[in-house]
């Protein structure tokens, strides 16, 4: 009997994660687990911790590089989690972890509902936007974050308030793969967060490239500076490695120009952080995650 026995129904199995990953760079994942609600994500994710096997959760794939080899273990996804609903307060909008980004600010901004507008274009789920605390033009996602259910190894769902989590540049202390979030909007007029959207979106358009698969920002931006400026400076932008390039457009995204593997983008990177620690004495991060990883 297999670790997954009685959730045959939600098991795909050898799926290339190049399909599911917006640099469409990746091997294989053996399983692939589609839970369609918060109580099978849980008794996935419990089922996975408790026979030892590695996981990795997966949203809409849009800050991931994955190996060529692919990941061992699990990987469970969160695309069958989409519903949203409103509380009786009128103003608390409860998602659940896999809905569309683009779609939740797009929705909200129609609804007459503000707080996210400045970050639409940002690709991915809610779910990956909340865990790595997105963020665009000066808001993250944070700010408007009243609570985040998560679950546990044991497949409790806890319910944990916005303002007992860490909301750090990229980064959070969630422990645990994030089930469904509660956001706290304001009301205002639809047109005038529309058009503060529009203008979030044409600034983004503007700067960074669109229609070329990426991972977004590859590197963390080091404290007062900008990693996309720095590369830039160092002389760097159209670089390519096999199929990944330096974009022409915003150097702090590597892009696949098509037929790009995760060792030419590794390859890229690492030439990348020499120039730019031999030029200006400064260490990159990358801001992209790299699967398998270390803590799986
Ligand atoms: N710059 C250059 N050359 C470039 C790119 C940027 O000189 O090739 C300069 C710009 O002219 C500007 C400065 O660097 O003076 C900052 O650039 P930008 O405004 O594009 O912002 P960023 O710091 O590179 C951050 C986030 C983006 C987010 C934008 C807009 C990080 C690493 N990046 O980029 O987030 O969309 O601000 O708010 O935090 C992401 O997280 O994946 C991401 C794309």
């Amino acid at each position: 009997m297999s670790w997954y026995s009685g959730l045959e129904n939600i098991v795909e199995r050898d799926i290339a994660l190049s399909r599911l990953t917006t640099f469409r760079i990746g091997g294989h994942a053996g399983v692939l687990l589609v839970p369609e609600d918060v109580e099978s994500f849980a008794a996935a994710y419990a089922a996975a911790k408790k026979a030892g096997v590695p996981v990795h959760i997966l949203g809409w794939g849009s800050n991931i590089l994955v190996a060529d080899e692919g990941v061992p273990g699990v990987v469970i996804s969160t695309r069958g989690l989409i519903n949203r609903t409103l509380a009786d307060d009128g103003q608390t909008i409860r998602v659940e972890a896999g809905a569309s980004m683009r779609e939740f600010v797009r929705w909200s901004a129609r609804a007459g509902y503000s707080g996210i507008e400045s970050l639409a274009g940002i690709p991915g789920s809610i779910g990956g936007a909340v865990v790595m605390n997105a963020g665009a033009l000066g808001a993250c996602l944070g700010d408007s974050v009243s609570a985040v259910w998560y679950v546990t190894e044991g497949g409790e769902l806890v319910r944990r308030s916005g303002e007992d989590i860490s909301w750090d540049y990229r980064e959070t202390d969630i422990d645990g793969p994030v089930a469904a979030v509660e956001m706290e909007l304001t009301r205002d007029e639809p047109d005038c967060v529309l058009d503060r959207m529009a203008d979030a979106l044409m600034a983004r358009r503007s700067q960074q490239p669109v229609g070329i698969p990426s991972a977004g920002c590859f590197f963390r931006n080091p404290p007062g500076e900008s990693a996309g400026r720095l590369i830039d400076e160092a002389g760097l932008k159209g670089m390519s490695v096999g199929g990944a390039s330096i974009s022409a457009r915003h150097a702090n995204f590597i892009v696949n120009q098509g037929g790009a593997t995760a060792a030419h983008v590794c390859e890229l990177g690492d030439i990348v952080r020499d120039r730019v620690r031999d030029c200006f004495g400064v260490e990159l991060k990358n801001e992209v995650c790299v699967w398998p990883s270390a803590v799986a």
